[in-house]
């Protein structure tokens, strides 16, 4: 592949502007960004790059922004086919839509046909790395990680794992998790660019038994990821409390057996105490923040801000289908809207960052993507910051760069997506999703 400069304007994080403030990240006006073998190899103004590199194929992507692709924390690649499904909180919700939707994926060409279906329509949005829940079928998995191979996507997955109050075709053992996931993470696990995340779905399905079992075998395979649900709605919470009157509290049903720490993703996080709160900073267990699901089943608000001063590492997920978008602009907009109910306002630059460097900081995937830097991998995209008239209308009397890009967090779509790279491969842009 020939080295290739992109123009455009660009945005360098120093830091988390979440904790640090809007400083810790740096805009170009007219920026540059170098590519080489897959990766970004320099990074400055245009000018400067323009001259060093006089022999390199140059894409000028005039005013948009550069930006690396956005990261999804915590999403349910299984649930694309009934996402924006009506009227119900989390428990009816997962027994009315949910679990029956999850047991076409004992067909593994079902499987494949939405694996398919969820990275396009994500491309198009412009994410270029999710960690998704998949079902209790390894099929599930495999049709996934097969999808993402050869598309050559850095994606982050794993067998859900359930052994109580599921329905019958949808239960596992916890010798049969562990079996399965261990089979999974020899086939898988750092096979590409791909990892794997032991995934019991949470403390509702998984007994006692199974999440000792997966703690073991994270233990055992302590580079893979672990992900589950914590402290959604209060429901839930009073559920857990009857399932397990002995745990102190609901984290402490994953923590005593081994399931926080580094690596460790936590969906939604809503609802802690402080207890919860200082035992997630000691141990480093990271959260995965879902506004537009929270909203949208009801769940509560989440307090990011509060939680990433606490030296939390927070990131950012569409949660779909109990998130209401593919979207991570959407998802960032719902963020600030979520924010905002708590008397915050996210600055433009914390949105963004929860959506490209937090999220890959909470899958441990900091040192390869999230970030405009040298030696990341170079899975970017074009942002049209003008990409319908009502937002170019506002763009128009910007006066900074972060006035610029607000209206497109707020009101952009995937219209907003105008080039997607993977590995420094250009994409086809959005036409694909319609192609046959
Ligand atoms: N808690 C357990 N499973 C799920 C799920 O699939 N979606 C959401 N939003 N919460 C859950
Ligand atoms: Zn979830």
């Amino acid at each position: 592949m020939p080295r290739q400069l992109l123009l455009g304007q660009t945005l360098e994080f120093t830091g988390n502007p979440l904790v640090e403030g809007p400083d810790a990240a740096r805009h170009r006006r007219h920026g540059a960004v170098l590519v080489d073998g897959g990766k970004i190899a320099a990074i400055a103004d245009r000018d400067t790059l323009l001259a060093r590199y006089p022999d390199v194929t140059i894409t000028d992507l005039g005013q948009m922004l550069i930006s690396p692709g956005f990261v999804d924390a915590h999403v349910h690649y299984p649930q694309t086919a009934m996402i924006a499904s009506w009227g119900k909180r989390l428990i009816d919700w997962l027994n009315t839509y949910t679990f029956p939707e999850e047991a076409k994926f004992s067909s593994e060409p079902y499987a494949a046909e939405i694996a398919e279906l969820y990275l396009d329509l994500i491309l198009a949005h412009g994410t270029t790395t999710a960690a998704s829940f998949c079902t209790i079928h390894p099929e599930s998995l495999t049709a996934f990680f097969e999808a993402a191979a050869a598309r050559d996507l850095r994606m982050v997955a794993g067998k859900t794992c359930m052994d109580r109050n599921a329905p019958d075709n949808l239960r596992d053992t916890a010798q049969s998790a562990y079996d399965d996931s261990k089979a999974l993470i020899e086939a898988w696990h750092g096979r590409g660019r791909l990892t794997y995340a032991i995934t019991p779905r949470f403390t509702p399905t998984s007994t006692l038994d199974q999440r000792a079992a997966l703690g073991a075998l994270w233990a055992e395979h302590p580079d893979c990821l672990m992900q589950t649900h914590l402290s959604e709605q209060k429901e839930e919470i009073s559920w857990v409390r009857q399932l397990e009157p002995d745990a102190h509290d609901y984290l402490h049903t994953y923590e005593r057996h081994g399931l926080v720490g580094p690596g460790s993703i936590m969906g939604h996080a809503i609802h802690l105490t402080e207890r919860e709160i200082g035992r997630m900073a000691e141990t480093g267990t990271g959260v995965a923040h879902c506004p537009t699901s929270n909203t949208f089943i009801g769940s509560g608000l989440c307090r990011v801000a509060a939680l990433s001063e606490r030296g939390i590492p927070v990131g950012l997920g569409t949660d779909t289908g109990g998130g209401s978008s593919f979207s991570m602009l959407r998802t960032m907009a719902s963020a600030y809207e979520i924010a905002q109910m708590q008397g915050v306002a996210l600055h433009p630059s914390a949105l963004w960052w929860l959506a490209t460097a937090g999220s890959a900081q909470v899958l441990r995937l900091d040192q390869k993507i999230g970030r405009l830097a040298v030696g990341q991998e170079a899975d970017l995209i074009a942002i049209d910051l003008s990409s319908t008239p009502a937002i170019a209308q506002r763009a128009a009397q910007a006066e900074t760069f972060w006035e610029q890009v607000f209206p497109t967090i707020m009101m952009g779509d995937d219209r907003a997506i105008a080039g997607v790279w993977i590995a420094g491969e250009a994409q086809h842009g959005k036409s694909y999703v319609n192609d046959p």
